[in-house]
């Protein structure tokens, strides 16, 4: 998980968004320290984590912001959003309202951040098979429509979670 003597030649900044209970968190620890937690506690206000990755030659490192998907614990939203390159914008494949609510997520990003900035759609807690209410179908055909990069992920299992970050910062890069 990167050497910390070795020099940065790029910073890039990703936010994680989507409503309470998603996974964000989990994603992010899952990513940066190679942990999971299943009582994982609400995030009140903005925590990030970094992780520094070689790309191309180049150490790059990630500085990931996490806010809360609750409203009244959210981080300002201007600052969340400013300068960052890549978004992550997650939604339970188990709750169909927190699929819904994915152009509400959609609208205040394109409405805050760079119009550069690279997106993927992620459908978190692929491990719970049994309980989908979002077919893999329908998210594509709404991320496809929409211009977003998509893959479900499992934070518990640690399914695609690397591919996800890797897919944003390739692309960023
Ligand atoms: P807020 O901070 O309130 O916005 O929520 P969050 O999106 O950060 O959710 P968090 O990461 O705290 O996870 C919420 C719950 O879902 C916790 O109980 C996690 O353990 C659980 N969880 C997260 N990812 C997965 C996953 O991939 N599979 C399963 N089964 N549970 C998960
Ligand atoms: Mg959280």
């Amino acid at each position: 998980y990167g050497d910390p003597s070795q020099k940065i030649d790029y910073v890039f900044k990703l936010v994680l968004i989507g409503d309470s209970g998603v996974g964000k968190s989990q994603i992010l620890s899952r990513y940066a320290r190679n942990e999971f937690s299943l009582d994982s506690k609400a995030t009140i206000g903005v925590e990030f984590q970094t992780r520094t990755l070689v790309l191309d030659h180049k150490s790059v490192k990630a500085q990931i912001w996490d806010t809360a998907g609750q409203e009244r614990y959210r981080a300002v939203t201007s600052a969340y959003y400013r300068g960052a390159v890549g978004a992550m914008l997650v939604y339970d494949v188990t709750r169909r309202q927190t699929f819904d609510h994915i152009p509400r997520w959609l609208e205040e990003l394109r409405g805050h951040a760079d119009k550069n900035i690279v997106i993927i759609l992620i459908g978190n807690k692929s491990d719970l098979e049994d309980q989908r209410a979002i077919s893999i179908e329908d998210a594509k055909e709404f991320a496809e429509k929409e211009g977003l990069f998509f893959l479900e992920t499992s934070a518990l299992n640690a399914v695609n979670v690397e591919t996800a970050f890797s897919t944003v910062l390739t692309e960023i890069f």
